[in-house]
């Protein structure tokens, strides 16, 4: 009960007060006149160093992410094929370098331009249906590296007051991730058949780019939702004030 009453206290009072930043951000201030580049440095540098959560400003570490279950549709010319992933984690990140991060305060769009060089899944997968007209089947571990993974995010932010501060929510979100090549496993294709799995998997690796393009939305569109609701917890917490000083 005493343990309740005090995660309620902090909770009122970081939202009166609104959060800082975590101190080992680097901060950027709007009227500085490299604030574009600031921004790019500060952007990379958070994010490398989401391999912990930053609790007080309401952010989930990004490295080791877990996604309890995710499904995604069968594409539109080489995948007719359901893919089911259980307890995907997600990481890499720590060694995002970032091109261009973009703050644009006239219409409060958020622009990030940057490179994953090991975007790295590990999942159970279940499959089910055809790739390139080949029936396949399986179920078990499975992992995949997108190599160069080159994110363009961008997110358009709306402004509310909560007790005399102004703060961003996201209202609208796009993300697109397409790697310069892929590497994969995937055990037990085939119910354990090696050689059926190893002419499967050659074929595949061979066109993983194409195959991953025919289901590249799906992909988009859940690590989107999924980084935005990151994201939006932060920009719950921390009010405009003390985002940009
Ligand atoms: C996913 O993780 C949960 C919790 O650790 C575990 O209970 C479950 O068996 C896992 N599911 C699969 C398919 O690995
Ligand atoms: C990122 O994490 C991986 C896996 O933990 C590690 O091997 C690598 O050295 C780390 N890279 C940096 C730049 O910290
Ligand atoms: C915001 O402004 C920038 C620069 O003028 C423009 O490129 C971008 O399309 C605008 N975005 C929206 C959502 O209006």
């Amino acid at each position: 009960m005493k343990y309740f009453l005090v995660v309620v206290c902090a909770t009122l009072l970081s939202s009166s007060f609104g959060a800082n930043l975590p101190p080992a951000f680097i901060k950027c201030y709007r009227k500085q006149p490299d604030f574009q580049e600031c921004l790019t440095k500060a952007v990379e540098n958070a994010i490398r160093q989401m391999n912990h959560p930053f609790r007080r400003v309401g952010l989930l570490n990004l490295e080791s992410l877990v996604i309890p279950e995710l499904t995604i549709a069968a594409g539109a010319r080489v995948i007719s094929a359901l893919q089911i992933f259980k307890n995907m984690t997600l990481s890499g990140f720590n060694e995002t370098k970032c091109a261009k991060v973009e703050f644009n305060f006239d219409n409060n769009t958020l622009k990030l331009d940057c490179i994953v060089p090991h975007f790295r899944l590990d999942f159970h997968y279940e499959l089910h249906g055809q790739i390139f007209l080949v029936s396949v089947y399986g179920n078990g571990a499975g992992w995949a590296v997108l190599q160069d993974s080159h994110f363009e995010v961008s997110y358009q932010l709306g402004e509310y007051e909560n007790k005399g501060k102004t703060y961003f929510n996201i209202i609208n979100q796009q993300l697109s991730v397409q790697p310069r090549d892929i590497d994969f496993d995937l055990k037990n294709l085939f119910d354990g058949d090696e050689e059926a799995a190893d002419r499967f998997k050659k074929m595949l690796k061979e066109n993983a780019l194409e195959v991953y393009g025919d289901v590249k939305s799906g992909y988009d569109e859940a690590f989107g939702i999924i980084f935005a609701t990151i994201f939006d917890r932060l920009l719950t917490k921390v009010p405009v004030s003390k985002l940009f000083g």
